[in-house]
C-alpha cells in the first residue's frame, strides 16, 4: 500500500498536517506557473522535484493541477459568477487558488467539502495570501451552498458559448465543434476532454505477448487488460507515477502508445524486407511499431527536423531491441532535393503530421488554451507542403499513410480532398472492414473522443501512388 508523504515543514515552520497539504501546494504552484507560459507537465515535473510527494499525494497534486487546468473556463465563470471581482482582474495567485479550491468542490468526489474548503483557507494562510483567507473562505463557501442547493452556473443563451463556459472550452473551439458535430456529440467530445486519459501500452511482439506482460505486471498488483481488435494492446487501471519502474520496461517487453495510435502503422500493411519512410517520426511509437510488424527486417528511415526528439527515438529503439530503424535528423519538407536518391524508392510511406492535437486535450491539460485558429491555419500550410514534398519520395504504386492526431477537418479530410484534386492518379484505398465501422468518415478513419474507442482523436487516411 502507498504511503502518504510524512509532513513537510512548511516555510514558517509549521507541519503540513497529513492532509494533503503539500500535495495542493504543489498543485497551486502548477497552475501559477501553467498560467505564466509553462507547460503543465513540465511544470507539475519541476514542482514534484522541489517537493517530493509519496504516491498517493502525488496522483492527488496531479490530479487537482491538471483537472483545475482543464476547467479553467468553467472555474472563471464560477469566480465571474460569485466574486466581487471579476476573474481576470483578481490577483493571479488569488484567482488560482480559488480554482484549486472550487475545483475541489465542484469535480472531485473523494475530497470531502469542508476538507477542500479548510485546506485552501489553510494554504492562502501561508502561501503570503492571509489578508485574503476570509474571501478565500466566503467565496468557497457560497460555491458550496450553492451546490447544495442544486444551483449550478447560470449559462448564456448562444449554444457556442454556453458549451464553452459548462465544459471548459476556448469559445472557436466550441464554436467550431457545433459545426462539425452535433450538440450530443461535441457534448461528448467536451467530456472525455475533461476525463483524466486512459494510459495503454503496446507489447513488443519479438519479445514478449500480451500474457506474459499481464502477469508480470499483476505480480506487482498492478492490474492490465486485453483491448479489444489490438491484438498486441493492453490498458492498465488505476496507475500513475513512473512507468519506468514497471517490470518489462527496461527489457523492451512493451512500450505506452494510446489504442487509437496503435492503429495507424498497421495501416501501411509495410512487409519484412520493404523501404519504409517515417517522415515525422520521433518519439517513435509508431516506428517502432512498424519495426516489429516487419520482424525488425527492411529498412525504417526516421526522419524528424527535432534532434533531442529523435535522440529519444533511438533510445526507445534500442531498448525495445530493433535494428531496422534509421534515424536522420531533417526538414521533411525539403527530402526529396536533399536526397534525390531517395525520390521513387520507398514502398511505404507514414506522415504522421506535426497537428494543432485537438484530439488529445484530456492528455496535455492545458493545450486548449494555448492553440489558436492563427495557428491552426499555419500548422495546415506546413501539412500540405509535407504531403506535397514527400509524395514523390514513394514508388509508383506505393502506399502512403497521412495521420493526425487532431479531429480538426482543415487538418484532416479537407486536406486529403485537396491532395486528391491536385494529384490525378492517386487513390484512397478502403479501410479494412473492421475499422471502417468505427470510422466517423469512411474511407477515412475518424475517430473523435467520446465516441467509439474511449483513446485520443485521430484522424487517417491511405493513399495509393499512381502506379507508373
Ligand atoms: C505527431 S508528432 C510525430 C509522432 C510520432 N510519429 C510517433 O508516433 O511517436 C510530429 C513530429 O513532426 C515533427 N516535425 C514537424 N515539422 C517537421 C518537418 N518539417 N520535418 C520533419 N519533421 C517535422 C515534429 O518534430 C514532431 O516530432
Amino acid at each position: 500500500m502507498p504511503s502518504r508523504t510524512p509532513p513537510q515543514r512548511s516555510a514558517d515552520g509549521r507541519e503540513e498536517e497529513g492532509q494533503g497539504l503539500a500535495a495542493r501546494r504543489v498543485a497551486w504552484a502548477v497552475l501559477q506557473a501553467v498560467a505564466a507560459g509553462a507547460y503543465a507537465d513540465g511544470a507539475l515535473e519541476r514542482e514534484l522535484q522541489r517537493q517530493p510527494l509519496g504516491p498517493l499525494d502525488r496522483a492527488l497534486a496531479t490530479e487537482l493541477a491538471y483537472g483545475a487546468i482543464r476547467q479553467r473556463q468553467h472555474l472563471d465563470g464560477w469566480l465571474d459568477w460569485l466574486g466581487r471581482v471579476p476573474a481576470s482582474r483578481q490577483p493571479p495567485a488569488l484567482r488560482w487558488l480559488l480554482h484549486l479550491g472550487l475545483y475541489q468542490l465542484l469535480f472531485t468526489a473523494r475530497v470531502p467539502a469542508p476538507a477542500a474548503v479548510s485546506t485552501t483557507v489553510e494554504l492562502a494562510k501561508r502561501g503570503g495570501l492571509a489578508r485574503l483567507a476570509p474571501v478565500v473562505n466566503g467565496l468557497l463557501r457560497q460555491a458550496l451552498r450553492k451546490r447544495e442547493a442544486g444551483e449550478g452556473l447560470p449559462l448564456p443563451a448562444d449554444p457556442a458559448q454556453a458549451l464553452a463556459l459548462a465544459q471548459s472550452l476556448p469559445p472557436w473551439l466550441a464554436a467550431d465543434l457545433l459545426r462539425w458535430r452535433s450538440a450530443t456529440q461535441a457534448e461528448a467530445f467536451a467530456r472525455a476532454s475533461n476525463t483524466p486519459p486512459v494510459l495503454d501500452l503496446r507489447v513488443n511482439a519479438r519479445r514478449s505477448d500480451p500474457d506474459a506482460v499481464q502477469r508480470a505486471l499483476a505480480a506487482v498488483g498492478v492490474q492490465a487488460e486485453r483491448l479489444p481488435d489490438l491484438p498486441w494492446g493492453l490498458t492498465l487501471r488505476g496507475r500513475s507515477g513512473d512507468l519506468r519502474q514497471l517490470p518489462g520496461y527496461g527489457e523492451g517487453h512493451w512500450c505506452v502508445q494510446d489504442r487509437s495510435a496503435q492503429l495507424i502503422a498497421p495501416l501501411l500493411e509495410a512487409r519484412p524486407g520493404e523501404r519504409v519512410l517515417d517522415a515525422c517520426a520521433a518519439p517513435g511509437g509508431k516506428s517502432t511499431h512498424l519495426a516489429e510488424a516487419m520482424d525488425d527486417v527492411g529498412e525504417i528511415w526516421a526522419v524528424d527536423r527535432g534532434a533531442a526528439r529523435l535522440q529519444r527515438l533511438a533510445r526507445n529503439a534500442e531498448r525495445l531491441g530493433l535494428r531496422s530503424i534509421r534515424v536522420r535528423v531533417a526538414d521533411a519538407t525539403r527530402l526529396a532535393t536533399e536526397e534525390p536518391g531517395w525520390v521513387g524508392s520507398f514502398d511505404r510511406l507514414l506522415l504522421d503530421a506535426p497537428c494543432s492535437g485537438l484530439g488529445t486535450l484530456a492528455r496535455h491539460a492545458d493545450a486548449r488554451w494555448r492553440i489558436t485558429p492563427a495557428a491552426i491555419e499555419e500548422l495546415q500550410r506546413l501539412q500540405a507542403a509535407l504531403l506535397q514534398g514527400l509524395a514523390p519520395l514513394l514508388k509508383p504504386g506505393g502506399r502512403l499513410v497521412y495521420a493526425t492526431c487532431t479531429v480538426h477537418p482543415g487538418e484532416n479530410r479537407d486536406l486529403i480532398s485537396a491532395f486528391l484534386d491536385q494529384h490525378p492518379g492517386w487513390r484512397p484505398l478502403p479501410l479494412p472492414p473492421a475499422l471502417a465501422c468505427r470510422s466517423a468518415a469512411d474511407p477515412w478513419l475518424e475517430l473523435w473522443p467520446g465516441e467509439g474507442l474511449g483513446g485520443d482523436g485521430f484522424f487517417a487516411a491511405v493513399l495509393q501512388a499512381p502506379a507508373a
